[in-house]
């Protein structure tokens, strides 16, 4: 499964390209105006720092105005991947696009129906929001399960990316149900790598090899 980090924030991206671990970033507008830059400046930052792609939404509610905003955010590096919201223009958007070679992440995916017209469309990602799905008394992982059921059997290419995932059983879910890409907040990738018995272990090691008096190399 592909890790991608749900951020504008260029030192948690770093940190997280460090480890060798980062496939991709998201953004949305909500996280650009977190960042408190300038969208075109923060983007081409981010696709310095990951090869993988880097979603980029458009903002335009109608297919003329997504066409010309996605032609602006495509300029700025070969690994941005618009981002469209689950529209009926925004699938237009999605289908004109993915023709002409470039990478679309639609957004905000509350249904398995919407997630098959977005592979339709030929979508390079669907991300469905399972946070927000579970906040509303819906099943987010039933949403991912019911997905990856369509998806395979029709074969289509379009990646299940979950988003909007709040805490570490949103990713091991994920894994079970066989997503392609979870996008985290970066403090949840962190915390994946965290457990109490490692922290114990580590502690239980250092104190016995102390007492050795050795060290090594
Ligand atoms: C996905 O690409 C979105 O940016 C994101 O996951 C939304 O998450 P939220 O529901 O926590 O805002």
């Amino acid at each position: 499964m592909k890790f991608f980090a749900d951020t504008a924030d260029i030192a948690d991206i770093r940190e997280l390209a460090d480890t060798g671990l980062l496939d991709g970033v998201t953004t949305n507008p909500s996280l650009i105006k977190k960042s408190g830059r300038d969208i075109i400046e923060v983007t081409k930052e981010i696709c310095s720092i990951t090869d993988g792609p880097v979603s980029a939404e458009v903002v335009a509610l109608d297919h003329d105005g997504m066409m010309r905003e996605a032609e602006v955010l495509r300029r700025i590096a070969d690994n941005v991947c618009i981002k469209v919201p689950l529209t009926i223009d925004g699938l237009k958007t999605c289908k004109k696009l993915t023709h002409d070679g470039t990478m679309v992440n639609v957004t905000l995916c509350f249904s398995a129906n919407q997630a098959l017209l977005a592979a339709k469309a030929g979508a390079s990602f669907i991300s469905p929001f399972v946070g927000r799905h579970d906040d509303n008394g819906f099943d987010g992982m039933a949403l991912i399960s019911d997905i990856r059921l369509i998806y395979d059997n029709y074969d289509f290419g379009t990646e299940i990316l979950v988003a909007s995932i709040r805490h570490p059983i949103h990713v091991l879910e994920s894994a079970k149900i066989g997503a392609d890409v979870a996008t985290m907040p970066p403090a949840i990738i962190k915390g994946l790598f965290k457990h109490v018995l490692t922290d114990k272990g580590i502690e239980g090691f250092l104190k016995d090899w102390e007492a050795t008096g050795q060290s090594i190399g």
